[in-house]
This record gives C-alpha cells, sequence and structure tokens, in this order.
C-alpha cells in the first residue's frame, strides 16, 4: 500500500554501527507485510558493521569518522548521504555514535533512537548492568524521537521485561531483544502509517495507547 498523501511506500533510512538484529527485525517485517515501508538506505560509521551485510550493496553507505577533519564533516557527510534517500523517516537502530546537534536538527520530527532501557533511566551506556547493580525489578526497551541532549527526546514507546533473581547482563539481553524488535516494528508501523508526530506528552500518550490495543 502507498501513501495517501505522496503515492509511494514511506521511505526508510537506518544508521547502523553492529550486528543489525534491529535491522534485520525490520527487514522481516517488511518482507512478510508487517510493516508498509521501504528501506532506502543503511548508513554506518563502521565500514565492517555486520548489519550492512543485511541490505544489497547499493543501499550500503559507509564512512569512517576517523578520515574526516572533525565530527561536524563526518555528521555533515552522513546528513547529505541521508537526505539523498530521501527518508521519511530516520532509524538509528544501534548506531553508537553520538549525532551533532546540526544533523539531529536537519531530520528533527523524523529521527527516532532505539535504546535498550526504560528512558528516563539509564541515558547511555551499559544499561542491562546498571539496572541489574540498581536492584531494579523490571527493565525494558524505549523509542524515542532524538533531540542533541544523548537519550533525552521525547519517549514514544517502551517495551518492558521482568529482571528476575539471578538475571546478569546476558540474560537481560537474551530476554529483551526479542521486546525490543516488536518494539521497533510495532512504532515503525504507526510512523510509516503517518500515525506518529513528536507533540511533547500528547504524542507519548497516543502512541502508547495504540500499542496497548496492539499487543
Ligand atoms: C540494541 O540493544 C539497541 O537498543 C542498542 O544497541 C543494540 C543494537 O543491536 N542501541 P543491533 O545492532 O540492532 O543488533
Amino acid at each position: 500500500m502507498s501513501s495517501p498523501t505522496t503515492g509511494r511506500k514511506p521511505r526508510l533510512a537506518v544508521l547502523v554501527s553492529g550486528r543489525g538484529s534491529n535491522l534485520q527485525a525490520v527487514l522481516c517485517a517488511i518482507a512478510d507485510g508487517r510493516l508498509d515501508a521501504e528501506i532506502v538506505g543503511v548508513f554506518s560509521d563502521r565500514p565492517g558493521a555486520a548489519a550492512l551485510e543485511r541490505v544489497p550493496a547499493p543501499l550500503r553507505w559507509s564512512a569512517e569518522p576517523r578520515r574526516f577533519a572533525d565530527r561536524a564533516a563526518f555528521d555533515a557527510a552522513l546528513a547529505d548521504a541521508v537526505d539523498a534517500t530521501a527518508p521519511d523517516w530516520v532509524f538509528c537502530a544501534g548506531y553508537m555514535r553520538i549525532l551533532g546537534d546540526a544533523f539531529v536538527q536537519r531530520f528533527d520530527g523524523r529521527l527516532l533512537n532505539v535504546h535498550p532501557s526504560l528512558l528516563p533511566r539509564y541515558k547511555g551506556l551499559h544499561t542491562h548492568a546498571r539496572a541489574l547493580q540498581a536492584g531494579d525489578s523490571e527493565h525494558g526497551a524505549s523509542v524515542h524521537f532524538v533531540v542533541p541532549e544523548l537519550d533525552a527526546g521525547t519517549v514514544v514507546a517502551q517495551a518492558r521485561i521482568p529482571v528476575l533473581a539471578g538475571d546478569n547482563a546476558d540474560d537481560l539481553t537474551a530476554r529483551l531483544l526479542p521486546e525490543e524488535h516488536r518494539l521497533v516494528v510495532a512504532v515503525l508501523a504507526l510512523a510509516a502509517g503517518g500515525r506518529l508526530a513528536e507533540r511533547g506528552d500528547r504524542s507519548n500518550w497516543m502512541v502508547r495507547s495504540c500499542l496497548d490495543h496492539c499487543n
């Protein structure tokens, strides 16, 4: 199905740095019809990222940040490459490099990230270990709009898992990842369907309510 307003499928650009299991979940959802969208490019700061191998070569773009004069120059090259694919949404799926303000501004309102914690808890790295250390009884993942401050944008929706006695960080990773993948596909389906817009707390409430009905 194509968009009633543009006459084409919603265009999705994906930023990756690692193995790309979230990207794979998106590809599978497109392939079996759960997500009506088109991946128009996969972009990485790590040319060796396994995630890149999950899409055909013409869809791949990568560059090493150290070959650029500074962070702004790398970000500008990345932003130009992403922009050239005319994406409706840009999704950070395990993209491990902080995006500078200029990049964030350029894609403001259509830039999403998945983060492995129940934001606002545990922004940044080592989220599973930090949840365990704090003695949390539940943990999870969040999809949020990206703003210049790290992991601080409006949360769109979250997936939750219980923390069980004896869990270590690997246990949490293994149990959370499938839930994270479901969350990502559900949010991108809302985005692709034109049902997601950043309007402060209200969008948060609207999307949570949709997900409650889907699950
Ligand atoms: C995920 O846990 C995501 O939440 C975090 O990095 C990981 C990426 O995994 N930002 P993958 O590359 O999608 O497999």
